[in-house]
């Protein structure tokens, strides 16, 4: 991903997740903190189709929506994955896998011990079958019940 992405990257929300909004800022501010966990899928014009970001997070914990962070933490011990969204045309076509297993492999080489993240739009079984296992945590429930009701803590060991 880069700079010249973010607005189709932010169209591409918005289509995926119409009841989680996040705005064009959110996606430039982890491009700036994290870029080489952000990932488009070109089409072959060279537009993005799909985008994943990712970046070092605390475990057990998920950032609040739709809000700009100011430094990573320099507690993180969890590769988080914010994000992965495909545009509704170009979803079916197994595009989700390569880029989980490359964040994977590239998480693991550097150190992270696990990918978490919060599955939401009912994907706990997509992420499922990605590796992932849902963790419940009591101390989480609030922190989850704010990207709502069906949001669920998901970790993939490494
Ligand atoms: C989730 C998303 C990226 C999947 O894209 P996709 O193109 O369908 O993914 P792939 O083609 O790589 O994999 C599709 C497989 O996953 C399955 N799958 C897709 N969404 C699923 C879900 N919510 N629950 C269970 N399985 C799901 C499909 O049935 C398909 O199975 P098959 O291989 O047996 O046919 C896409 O639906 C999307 O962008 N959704 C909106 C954003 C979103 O919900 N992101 C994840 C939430 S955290």
């Amino acid at each position: 991903m880069t700079a010249a992405d973010l607005d189709a990257v932010a169209r591409i929300a918005v289509l995926g997740f119409p009841d989680h909004f996040e705005g064009r800022d959110c996606f430039e501010n982890r491009l700036a903190l994290n870029p080489g966990g952000c990932f488009v899928l070109a089409g072959e014009d060279g537009r993005p189709r799909g985008y994943l970001v990712a970046y070092p997070w605390r475990a057990e914990s998920a950032p609040a929506l739709n809000t700009l962070i100011e430094a990573l933490p320099a507690d993180a011990d969890v590769m988080y994955l914010h994000d992965l969204a495909l545009h509704p045309e170009a979803r079916g076509g197994g595009w989700t896998a390569p880029i989980v297993e490359r964040l994977a492999a590239e998480a693991k080489a550097a150190g992270w011990p696990a990918l978490a993240l919060v599955a939401v739009n009912d994907a706990a079984p997509f992420w499922e079958r990605h590796g992932f296992q849902v963790v419940e945590n009591p101390a989480m429930a609030a922190k989850l019940r704010t990207y709502g009701p069906d949001a669920r803590y998901m970790l993939r060991r490494l």
